[in-house]
């Protein structure tokens, strides 16, 4: 979870390092550090807090050094001190290295190296590399990392300089994102894109087991046995301003606002102007899609979330059983598998630890896996046999949003052409949903665009001390996102509920100063939850709901409405999340919370 940095170049390295990690700093942000190769060897610096702290120890001075590293780290082994940041030094003071990732026989590494007169001086995994390439560094810096590889167990990218060879960087990974930039007589190493999409958009993606030697002249890659491989060097879509707020005073934001665009993204291609749907790009046809007798979900967080929401739509239109678990405990509970059961993962990043374990365990019992990713040649896509491309964008916001939206698009796609394949609907009621979703992002549009009540709401319960959501159905599943939504970036505990459930235990919690937020959409249980929201009036609890235009009932119940376009109930969920999304976003932001790095958490979860 933490970010890469490498850069070799004819520049000075200093400023392109600290600005690829303010990029970076989404994946994690309790430390940072740089090393520069000065003139006389390799100048380290470390701090304890956000990127702010690195930039203030590290001072405004020029430096001419055109190679460094940096690091942005989230912390996993060992405390959030300043030793424990990276780089990390070997004993002599001449290698450094960067880690993202786990590195799991760390303490038996540690130990030898003890015992072989290495001086270790953080509690880290992390710094037992530094001291394995060490060992070898008589050999060069390449074959010194081609040497430490096969004595690391887990998953794990790094980057190395060394004092004695100082114009190049070397780099590897192995299930952990790491990418090369290729820059005019300059190249970088990133754990994302972003961190040099402002100096170049062609882009080589590693395998596992690369190992990448960076000069400014270009790259030489080998395996770990140091037989040279090719890599191929692709263009990325995305321009600097997918990296950027362009205008907007936060990234959440503009990714809230961006959920139109993501949706009309996601959607291209795949659903005709009839409403027929089209995924032969995942190498689904029908014939495998009638065979499936299950489908297991897996996801963590706000992926869960969207698969939750589909869940129901799956098992409604295509009527095949579905079941749908958090991945972390999905992997641990010896689940059944066959070669009819589809297991789709869901993942935004494609880097999630957990849900690449589901999937790796799924696909080692036969069963086909789908993933479901936003991040073109990521983990998750290398590992399916299938994969679908939510194509939202980046998304730098800690909190999800327009990649949730986009996943629940993609996943409904899905279960219109299950539906299709299976005969199991009328081929008039898919194509009418599938026209329905083709207006789905207008119709969100015009809900972003229309006066609210939100912000006033907002500033109304900022100071609550808990929040109920209470939905049912697809509802539910959209109040679970809510509820997280406002737990991550305001702090405030929440509890999502089925409606129904409420009354065997949570109605305990209500009275007059609990805010009950109520997703109300016009699904055939919305008579059922009606009942229920007469419950929580009748306990004196204030009703902020979610509700259809025009939806006299819940008007007279609730003390606010945020209202939303009319849709089928199946595709409600896209619309009724924003206002959830925009009410966590404005209590937080009157709080005075910083929304796009929320405290304790990281964008991409690489551990388990
Ligand atoms: C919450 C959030 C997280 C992620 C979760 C899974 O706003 O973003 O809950 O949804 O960490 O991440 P991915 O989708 O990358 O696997």
């Amino acid at each position: 979870m933490c970010g890469i940095v490498g850069y070799v170049g004819r520049r000075p390295g200093k400023p392109i390092i600290l600005d690829g990690l303010r990029r970076l700093e989404y994946r994690g942000y309790d430390s940072a550090g740089l090393t520069l190769l000065e003139a006389g060897g390799l100048e380290t610096v470390r701090a304890v807090g956000n990127l702010d702290a690195l930039f203030a120890a590290v001072g405004d001075g020029a430096s001419p050094a055109t190679v460094g590293l940096g690091h942005t780290r989230w912390a996993t082994h060992g405390s959030v001190r300043v030793e424990n940041a990276h780089p990390h030094a070997d004993c002599t003071g001449r290698i450094s290295v960067v880690l993202n990732g786990i590195i799991e026989n760390y303490k038996e590494l540690r130990a030898a190296l003890t015992a072989r007169g290495h001086r270790l001086t953080s509690e880290t995994d992390a710094e037992v590399v530094v001291h394995l390439v060490e060992e070898h560094a008589g050999e060069g810096l390449a074959a010194a990392v081609r040497a430490a590889i096969p004595r690391l167990e887990g998953h794990f990218a790094f980057c190395a300089v060394s004092a004695d060879e100082p114009d190049l960087v070397v780099g590897t990974r192995r299930e952990a994102p790491l990418v090369v930039g290729v820059g005019e007589d300059e190249m970088f190493f990133a754990s994302a894109i972003p961190a040099f999409l402002s100096h170049t958009r062609e882009v080589i993606v590693l395998e596992d087991g690369d190992v990448v030697t960076l000069r400014a002249s270009g790259a030489e890659c080998t395996d770990v046995a140091g037989v040279s491989v090719e890599r191929a060097v692709s263009v990325v879509p995305w321009d600097q301003d997918a990296a950027e707020k362009a205008g907007y005073d936060t990234f959440m934001l503009k990714e809230i606002n961006e959920q139109p665009a993501a949706l009309r993204d996601t959607l291209a291609g795949r659903l005709s102007e009839a409403g027929d749907v089209d995924l032969a790009e995942t190498g689904m046809g029908d014939e495998m899609l009638r065979r499936l007798r299950r489908i297991f979900i897996v996801a963590c967080g706000t992926s869960y979330h969207a698969g939750l929401i589909v869940s129901y739509a799956i098992e409604q239109l295509a009527r095949v059983p579905v079941q749908i678990d958090v991945a972390s405990e999905f992997r641990y509970r010896e689940p059944v598998f066959d070669p009819d059961t589809l297991v789709i993962g869901i993942t935004q990043s494609g880097e999630t630890a957990d849900t690449l374990a589901a999937m790796r365990l799924a696909r080692a019992a036969g069963s086909p896996v789908l993933a479901l990713c936003n991040i073109m040649g990521s983990q998750a896509t290398r590992e399916a046999d299938h994969v679908l491309f939510t194509r939202a964008g980046l998304e730098i916001g800690v909190a999800a949003t327009k990649t949730h939206t986009a996943q629940v698009a993609a996943l409904l796609l899905l279960a219109l052409r299950l539906a299709w394949a299976r005969g199991v609907q009328p081929e008039a009621e898919l194509r009418r949903l599938g026209h329905e979703l083709r207006a789905v992002p207008e119709k969100l549009e015009e809900l972003l665009a229309r006066p609210s009540a939100v912000e006033e709401i907002a500033a109304r319960y900022r100071d609550e001390r808990f929040f109920l959501y209470l939905g049912r159905g697809m509802g539910f599943a959209v109040c679970l996102e809510g509820a997280l939504k406002l737990k991550e970036i305001s702090y405030i505990p929440t509890e999502a509920y089925a409606a129904g459930e409420m009354k065997h235990g949570p109605i305990a919690l209500l009275d007059k100063e609990s805010p009950v937020v109520v997703v109300a959409d016009d699904s055939p249980v919305f008579p059922k939850l009606v009942s229920n929201v007469e419950e929580v009036r009748a306990r004196g609890a204030d009703v902020i709901a979610v509700a259809t235009d025009g939806n006299e009932t819940i008007r007279e119940l609730s003390r606010d409405v945020l209202w939303v376009p009319r849709t089928d109930h199946h595709l409600a969920p896209i619309l009724t999340v924003v206002p959830l999304q925009l009410l966590a976003y404005h209590i937080a932001t009157l709080k005075g919370y910083n929304v796009d790095q929320p405290r304790n958490l990281a964008k991409t979860v690489t551990v388990e």
